[in-house]
């Protein structure tokens, strides 16, 4: 049980200018490629969260020095790996264990990749699959954490990939670096494309057309420089906020804007939000711009199809904006959302509805009618970062004070998340529980 929490009571609105802590996909995508490359490679603006301390430390073990200027740049000593001294520890990092699954698979020594309890409960055969079919000696206990693997001869090949999903293509490709021949991975939805950027940027030989992506390995990865640029779903959070607190006027500088992450923008548009995004240039081969979120009134919608990919961890907090928009909300063909950290379709139906929300769970997402009235509660986070914070701004929407347990868990994606709303105007304190 967690001994700290969130304690949220309304205001009146949030406002002014803020950014937010550096992506997560590709602060675990620096580190771990930055690794295999061979050379210096310089990165600015990391993400220095409980899940991508967990794939720095990971590369550590396996032999990789890594200069730590500050907090969140580093600089990583590339090369070959060392056999690491014990298992490899990804505590609650999905993107974690999958991506250096595919990997440690490329190595000439064996290795055991583990995390926390909750890890351990996420579906690892949607990976151990396609690695098999290469030829990678993987395999799991039940299809799950602990992975144990060993070193084998791989063989590159064409994959269709029945779920869209960023972890599982970019777990095939980086096994693809160590196969023989081409590996063609397919993918059913445009999926995130940070490990074809960053890989392509390094030298690789990777090009992506239409809904195939082929890499050719051979080429020796080379060292980049590297701003990581801010977390769209971590601005999700006090974009929504100041959509639905009246009086909010904020605006967010330095966030990646690509396309493969925008999906929550284009909803929130579709509803009615008045959203200024404007792209200001590139960093680290993403493009970057300014988001400035007013109070909106905001109307339901329906979101089903390729736009789910595009907005996977946001849907905890659309729930939030869809309990105050007018009319039905209805999402569809997001079923990946009950293999996150929790399921969380039913963990946020059950929270919202302790602050009084009718919600209707499906098999494949939820439907929401609103406006509805919500009232102070004690909610839980069952550790999932995206749970804790999404039940923070839905506390704002009350009339009392709220008490949000588990609020560490936030730091797993982005460190500060009380600091940051408070500076914006939310009243919101992280205690310890007495
Ligand atoms: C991620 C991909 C997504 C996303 C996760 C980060 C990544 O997962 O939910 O938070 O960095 O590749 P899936 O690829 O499993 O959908």
């Amino acid at each position: 049980m967690a001994n700290d929490c969130f304690v949220v009571r309304p205001g009146s609105g949030l406002r002014g200018g803020s950014t937010v802590p550096g992506d997560k996909s590709i602060s675990h995508r620096a580190v771990m490629f930055g690794a295999m490359a061979v050379g210096t490679t310089h990165v600015r603006a990391w993400l220095a969260a409980g899940d991508t301390e967990a794939s720095l430390a990971s590369i550590q073990a396996l032999g990789i020095r890594v200069e730590r200027l500050s907090r969140n740049e580093l600089v990583i000593h590339g090369g070959a790996f060392e056999p690491p001294k014990s298992y490899l520890n990804l505590v609650n990092a999905g993107t974690g264990i999958r991506l250096l699954a595919g990997i440690m698979c490329g190595q000439p020594f064996p290795s055991v990749l583990d995390g926390s309890e909750q890890l351990r409960r996420r579906p690892m055969k949607r990976i151990l699959t396609p690695l098999q079919m290469m030829g990678a000696a993987i395999s799991g206990t039940n299809d799950r954490a602990p992975l144990t693997i060993q070193p084998a001869q791989m063989q590159g090949i064409q994959y269709d990939m029945p779920v869209a999903s960023a972890q599982v293509k970019s777990a095939v490709l980086l096994a693809g670096l160590f196969a023989k021949g081409a590996t063609t991975v397919v993918q059913p939805g445009p999926a995130r494309d940070h490990t074809e950027r960053m890989l392509s940027a390094m030298g690789v030989n990777i090009v992506t057309e239409g809904d195939h992506i082929v890499l050719t390995p051979g080429a020796t990865l080379k060292p980049i420089n590297l701003t990581v640029p801010g977390d769209i779903s971590s601005a999700a959070f006090p974009i929504v906020a100041a959509l639905l607190v009246p009086g909010s006027d904020i605006t967010l500088t330095g966030i990646n804007l690509n396309s493969t992450r925008t999906g929550l923008i284009d909803v929130l548009h579709a509803m009615g939000a008045d959203l200024t995004v404007t792209e200001t240039g590139l960093e680290g081969g993403e493009p970057v711009g300014t988001i400035r979120a007013r109070h909106s009134v905001l109307k339901g919608t329906q979101v089903g199809g390729a736009k789910v990919v595009e907005m996977i961890d946001e849907f905890p907090i659309l729930m939030v904006a869809a309990t105050q928009a007018e009319g039905e909300t209805v999402v569809r063909d997001a079923q990946e959302l009950r293999v996150k950290e929790t399921d969380r379709i039913s963990v946020m139906a059950g929270e919202l509805r302790k602050f009084g929300a009718e919600i209707t769970e499906t098999p494949d997402g939820f439907i929401i009618k609103g406006p509805q009235k919500l009232t102070a509660t004690v909610a839980e986070g069952h550790d999932d970062h995206r749970i804790s914070m999404s039940l923070s701004v839905a506390a704002l929407l009350t009339e009392g004070q709220s008490t949000v347990i588990d609020a560490r868990c936030a730091g797993d994606s982005f460190p500060g998340f009380a600091g940051t709303m408070a500076a914006l105007g939310m009243d919101i304190q992280q205690r310890d529980l007495e």
